[in-house]
């Protein structure tokens, strides 16, 4: 048992921010017990961790990230989807063939993911299986919650970063055996979107959902191009989403649809009807993609919501600067198309990205008795002349913070 005190910030619902200035957290074997005014009678003679002004808030999740595509951040963001993949993120990807380049950057990745306070992830991966595989040992190793993917591409793809349809199933399959019992990161299905998917593999993909009970994740109606181009490669289908559901990929695991920027009504029955999740991601959508997510009509319309990096097509590995992002977009969105949009505050994307998109992963993402202690200490952003509520620490956080000004990480209870 352990107590730590400090001012506490954390989401209870989209609408309220619950802040408690100078509280105690106890956490018992790495849970979160309760948060108290003062010390409980029967816990004095405990030990005290005390931050002082600083404030302790959840952990982020980002629910959309490419981890190889770490080494490309703030590079190319002149290009659009289609062109910043063929021309830039293939090639980087399939450098991962080199394990010895692979765990450079996999380490890389986790450290810096794990310094910005982002400990719960949906990754993608790339097609290699023992890269990715290698990726997500160590974030089982560390204890980092996590579903990864080893990404399926076997069409129009160039040749070194292309797989036949066996190839691409049967080395999926090893991966998800390999993986399946593993307790915090676990393996996902991961087509990396309609048009580098041929039917095959998707069906084939959810043969492989029905066996090993897993979930899937891939980027859905993303941009104008690609949301096209899957209905012209999947005649049969009404709309994206469809292409997952009729092969079965979506019964067995979450599901998570990044971008989720041009859905149609059929999209949206799809995804609520299988409990997924809309992961938005602003700076890539700025960045490559060239559209808004209709947040606040999503949420109206039961969707669930989360926050993602989309490293690189986002810059920002920080879940935080996209909690900031998110709003700015709200009202760029709104200005441009005020029919059926709103500006979002900052209490709704704040949750998206802590217990929203952790809900995903089990008990983390809040502060609240039950939860996992997996947590960030963030500086007081306060000026001595003009102080700032707790609340308002975390909001300025989101907007100017960096890593520099997180004192201090907890993974389930467990300083790192
Ligand atoms: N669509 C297909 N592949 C990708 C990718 O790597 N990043 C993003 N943002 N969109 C994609
Ligand atoms: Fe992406």
């Amino acid at each position: 048992m352990k107590l730590y005190r400090g001012n506490i910030v954390y989401s209870q619902s989209r609408e309220r921010l619950v802040s408690i200035e100078g509280g105690y957290i106890a956490v018992e074997n790495g849970v979160i017990e309760g948060i108290y005014d003062r010390i409980p009678q029967n816990y004095e003679g405990v030990p005290v961790e005390d931050f002082g002004d600083s404030v302790i808030i959840p952990a982020f999740s980002d629910l959309h990230v490419h981890a190889p595509q770490y080494p490309q951040r703030g590079l190319a963001m002149d290009q659009l989807l289609y062109d910043w993949l063929n021309k830039y993120t293939f090639p980087l990807e399939a450098k991962y063939a080199d394990m010895e380049f692979a765990r450079q950057v996999y380490d890389a990745f986790l450290q810096d993911m794990i310094e910005n306070g982002t400990m719960h992830a949906c990754v993608f991966g790339t097609i290699h299986r023992t890269a990715t595989g290698y990726l997500l040992e160590r974030m089982e190793d560390t204890g980092f919650r996590a579903f990864v993917g080893k990404v399926n591409m076997d069409k129009a793809s160039p040749d070194y970063l292309c797989e036949t349809t066996e190839e691409s199933l049967r080395e999926t399959e090893a991966y998800l055996d390999a993986y399946k019992d593993n307790r915090y990161a676990k393996p996902m299905i991961t087509p990396r979107f309609a048009p580098t998917c041929t039917d095959g593999v998707i069906r084939g993909l959810g043969e492989l959902a029905k066996k090993y009970h897993v979930g899937m994740q891939t980027h859905i109606v993303e941009s104008k191009w690609e949301a096209s181009q899957a209905l012209i490669d999947f005649p049969d289908a009404s709309c994206d989403m469809e292409i997952y559901e009729r092969a079965g990929l979506l019964d067995y695991g979450p599901v998570v649809a990044a971008h989720f920027i041009f859905p149609s009504d059929e999209d949206i029955r799809i995804l609520k009807e299988h409990g997924g999740f809309a992961v938005q991601c602003p700076d890539a959508t700025v960045n490559v993609i060239a559209g808004i997510m209709q947040n606040a009509t999503l949420n109206d319309k039961g969707v669930n919501l989360a926050l993602g990096s989309d490293i690189a097509g986002g810059h920002n590995i920080g879940v935080y600067s996209q909690v900031a992002r998110a709003v700015q977009l709200s009202k760029l969105k709104w200005f441009y198309e005020p029919e059926g949009n709103r500006p979002i505050r900052f209490e709704e994307a704040f949750y998206m990205a802590t217990k929203q998109g952790g809900q995903i992963f089990g008990k983390v993402g809040s502060l609240e008795p039950g939860y996992e202690f997996d947590a960030i200490v963030i500086d007081n952003m306060s000026d001595s002349f003009a102080p700032v509520t707790p609340a308002e620490s975390v909001e300025r956080f989101c907007y100017y913070g960096n890593k520099s000004n997180i004192r201090a990480r907890f993974l389930k209870g467990k300083r790192l």
